[in-house]
Order: structure tokens, then C-alpha cells, then sequence
């Protein structure tokens, strides 16, 4: 033991309290095990305090007041709806303080120490831990998870000051709405905050360095996000690649490379939201003998144990799709593996874009099913033909299934409440259901939830509503 060196012992650490490590603390403590959780900053992670809930927060207000005018339709009328961004802003703060005691009074009833401190790792047992006020500075464990989760990637040469040059971390941040903004980077991030922002009056540019925004989903997805994007006075540029990015006094000023010709735009802000990557360098990896990728993921195996026996690893981390639901799922899992009860994760992954509209999908993509060489077939149903879609006034969505005829390889939704629906088709397809199956289940009426039965009919060749 150093001198001036204060030890603690606990069974399980878990380095990170973002989804990920605050849901297998919770499990680890309902099967029995001692939990010590370990988060620099506080719980929740970037999800909960500079991601998916403070965005989808000021997303639904950006939605609300762009929806204002739009009652007229149904007879009422909103005189000069006004966005009292200050307001927004500290709504969206008790949101976050709200889930954020919630999930503190989670982790009191199951008795685990939560340590805001910064952890690395002394050796393959033990965490040397800074921070304030902490009894420890050291932490012994049998086991420990790292779910550290992820930063965002920057661009080299193009520093990010927090005020000029932004990423969406402080985006969400934002105390006054800036008049203009060029975001770099067409993809979930980016697409999310741009159409906030522009449903709010601000003046968008999104550069895009792929030939198409969203490049990961099907072209007619894509194209969808797009079109609502532009009709709001969005600028697109794809297959674009930022040359420089330099601050002037109040502005700054892009150039752009577009085929191969210069564009210079000029901006109040630059977002920089070109995607995101796994932080390790100061978790002191070396110490032990966990390894990574190429591009900085923790390695695991099935189980989600690292090269080292005493080391787990969930979430971002490890890489595959950066979502808190798949970290949440994965710590379930490794919370069992650790007492013993099981080792495998399989499960499907579903995703949801809280753009206008709304995307949401789980399986195989189109895309997906062309690169893999697997034989498919596309069916889709317009929410035209569901009376639901009427009231809430989304006739542009559809619901699309890839199927071999009667299996189901995916579903994606596009439109009102796409996120919320894309649970049935998750739960059927986790179950093994059919197109047959889906066909012959009830759904209530009126609700867009209908949409499933009235796909899977038209699949099958019996279209009731559909054309
Ligand atoms: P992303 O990987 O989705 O998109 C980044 C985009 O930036 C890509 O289209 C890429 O081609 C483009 N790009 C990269 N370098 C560029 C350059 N130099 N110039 C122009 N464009 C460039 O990353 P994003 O949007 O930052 O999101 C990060 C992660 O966060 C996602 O992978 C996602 O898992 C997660 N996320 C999930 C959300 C949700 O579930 N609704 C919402 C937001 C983020």
C-alpha cells in the first residue's frame, strides 16, 4: 500500500454511470453482489445529461410551436405564437433533474455506492480514484465493468471552443438561439439538431462528406428527411468535405470542397457532429491486460469479458451501434454472466431517429439485404390508409417490412410516433411471428398501430386499405 493511500473493497466496480453501468449496478445489487459505481461527472450519462433525453426535450418544444400554425386546420388559432427559448431551456434542465433523481434514489434502494470520481486502473484489481471529498483514493474489486461510453470525433485543425465551434454537447447548452448555423455532418446528431433548430428560425447549412445525409438507411428514408429538411429552408450539400473553418469576430467562415469547387459559407456557429468515439486513454488500460481495436473499441468476447479476466466492457465502448438501449440490454446481460446465470446476447437492436419525420427500425435494411446478397422483397403501407393518420395529420408516413415472402427480415417506420410503434415489430420479430401471424393479430382501432396488420395483408397479396 502507498502511503496517504485510503482502500476500499467492493465486489463489482463499474466505471461510467451512464446507462450502461447504472443498469448492471442495479442488477449486479438485485443479485446479491456488493456495487461500488464510479462516474467523474453525475448519473445518467450522455444520455440522459448531454444526449437523448435533453435533445428529444427541446426537439418536442421546437415540434409543439412549429405545430402551432398548423391547427388551423382543425379550427384553432394561435395569434403569434412566441419561443421563449430561456423557458425551453430550464424546462428541459428539470426534465434531466427529475430522471436524474430518479435514478439516484434507484441506486440508494439498492444500497450502491455511487463515487463521483475519475477512475484508472492501478493493476488488473484496483482503481486509483480522483475527485473531491472522497474517502477513498483507491478501490480493490473481484470484478469490473468499464462503461465509459464515448466522446464526440472532432475534426483535425478545426478546434472546438465551446462558443463559435460546437459539437451538440453544447448545442443543447445553448442559452440564445443563434441566427445561423453550419453543422458538419449529415448524420442522427446532425439531422436531430438542425431540425430543431430550424423549426425554431434558425437558418441551417448542413455539409454532408457522403453522397447522401442519413447514409446508413435506405435511400427513400433518407430522401424523406430530406425533403422535409429543405421545405424548411435547409441547405444541403453532400459529397462535400470542409477545407478550413475560421473565426471571424461574430461569425465564422467555412470553405467547403464541392466537386471538386470551393464554396465559402458564413455562419454564426459551426456544429460539428461527425459521429463519435470510444475515450480510453485515461482509464490506464495498460495496466492490465485488456485490449483494443484499431480504432480504440475495448475488445471482448461472448459474456462481455475483456482479454482480462477481472474486466468486463459494455456499451459504446465496445463498439456496434452506439445506442443507451443496447448498453442497457448488454448490462442486463453482463450483470448475469458475472454471478454465473448466462453468457450470450443476441437480441435485436432497434433504433429510432427523432427527425421530421420520425424514423424507427429494427432488422435488415434493404440496403443491408443488397449488400449481404440475401434474397428480399419490400412491401410497404402509406399511413394514408389508416383513419388514425387522418387525425394526427401524418399522411406522408409509411410503415415498410423486408420479407422472403412470409418471414420477417425488418421493419422500418417512418412518421408520427414511429419510435414508439417500431416496439410491436421488435416484439414480433423476437418471437419468430410471420407475415401470417402479424395478418392474423388484432390491433384496436382507430390507432397507426393498424399499420402492421394492413402491411403483413398487403404482403401476403390481400390488401384491405391498401392500394
Ligand atoms: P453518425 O455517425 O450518425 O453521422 C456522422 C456523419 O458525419 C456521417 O454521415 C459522416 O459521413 C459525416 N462526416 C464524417 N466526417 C465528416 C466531415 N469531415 N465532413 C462532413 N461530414 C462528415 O454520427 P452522429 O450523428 O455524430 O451520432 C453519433 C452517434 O450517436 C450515432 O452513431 C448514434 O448511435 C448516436 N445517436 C443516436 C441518436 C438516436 O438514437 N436517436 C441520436 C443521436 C445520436
Amino acid at each position: 500500500m502507498v502511503i496517504g493511500e485510503s482502500v476500499g473493497q467492493t465486489d463489482i466496480a463499474i466505471i461510467g454511470a451512464g446507462p450502461g453501468g447504472y443498469t448492471a449496478a442495479i442488477r449486479l445489487a438485485e443479485l446479491g453482489k456488493k456495487v461500488t459505481l464510479i462516474d467523474k461527472e453525475t448519473v445518467g450519462g450522455v444520455c440522459l445529461n448531454h444526449g437523448c433525453i435533453p435533445t428529444k426535450a427541446l426537439i418536442r418544444a421546437a415540434e409543439e410551436y412549429h405545430t402551432l400554425p398548423k391547427l388551423a386546420r382543425l379550427g384553432i388559432q394561435c395569434e403569434k405564437p412566441s419561443f421563449d427559448f430561456a423557458k425551453v431551456q430550464g424546462w428541459r434542465r428539470q426534465v434531466v433533474k427529475t430522471l436524474d433523481s430518479g435514478i439516484r434514489a434507484l441506486l440508494k434502494k439498492h444500497n450502491i455506492t455511487l463515487l463521483k470520481a475519475s477512475a484508472e486502473f492501478e493493476e488488473s484489481t484496483k482503481l486509483t480514484l480522483q475527485g473531491e471529498n472522497l474517502e477513498i483514493n483507491a478501490l480493490e474489486f473481484h470484478k469490473c465493468i468499464i462503461a465509459s461510453g464515448s466522446r464526440e470525433r472532432l475534426i483535425p485543425g478545426i478546434e472546438v471552443d465551446g462558443k463559435q465551434i460546437i459539437t451538440s454537447w453544447h448545442a443543447i447548452e445553448l442559452e440564445k438561439l443563434p441566427t445561423s448555423v453550419l453543422v458538419i455532418g449529415g448524420g442522427y446528431i446532425g439531422i436531430e439538431i438542425s431540425q430543431m433548430l430550424s423549426k425554431v428560425g434558425v437558418k441551417i447549412i448542413i455539409v454532408e462528406a457522403l453522397p447522401s445525409i442519413l447514409s446508413l438507411l435506405d435511400g427513400d428514408i433518407a430522401a424523406a428527411v430530406r425533403k422535409n429538411l429543405e421545405s424548411m429552408g435547409t441547405s444541403i450539400y453532400c459529397n462535400a468535405k470542409v477545407k478550413s473553418v475560421e473565426k471571424k469576430e461574430s461569425s465564422v467562415i467555412t470553405t467547403v470542397n464541392l466537386d471538386g469547387k470551393q464554396q465559402v459559407f458564413e455562419t454564426e456557429k459551426v456544429l460539428v457532429a461527425i459521429g463519435r468515439v470510444p475515450d480510453v486513454k485515461e482509464l490506464r488500460l495498460e495496466n492490465t491486460k485488456v485490449k483494443t481495436t484499431d480504432k480504440g473499441f475495448i475488445q471482448t468476447a461472448e459474456g462481455f469479458q475483456t482479454h482480462d479476466q477481472h474486466i468486463y466492457a459494455i456499451g459504446d465502448i465496445i463498439g456496434g451501434v452506439m445506442l443507451a438501449h443496447k448498453a442497457a440490454a448488454e448490462a442486463k446481460i453482463v450483470a448475469e454472466v458475472i454471478v454465473g446465470k448466462r453468457s450470450t446476447f443476441d437480441a435485436l437492436i432497434p433504433y429510432a431517429i427523432f427527425s421530421d419525420p420520425e424514423i424507427a427500425g429494427v432488422g435488415m435494411t434493404e440496403r443491408e439485404c443488397k449488400e449481404k446478397d440475401i434474397p428480399y422483397k419490400i412491401t410497404t403501407f402509406s399511413y394514408g390508409g389508416l383513419g388514425k393518420a387522418h387525425i394526427v395529420g401524418d399522411r406522408q408516413g409509411y410503415f415498410k417490412v423486408i420479407h422472403d415472402g412470409n418471414n420477417l427480415l425488418g421493419f422500418t417506420i417512418v412518421g408520427e410516433r414511429a419510435s414508439d410503434m417500431i416496439g410491436v415489430a421488435v416484439v414480433a420479430m423476437e418471437m419468430g411471428a410471420t407475415l401470417e401471424d402479424l395478418s392474423l393479430m388484432v390491433f384496436p382501432h382507430p390507432t397507426l398501430i393498424e399499420g402492421f396488420g394492413e402491411l403483413a395483408d398487403t404482403a401476403l397479396g390481400f390488401p384491405i386499405h391498401g392500394l
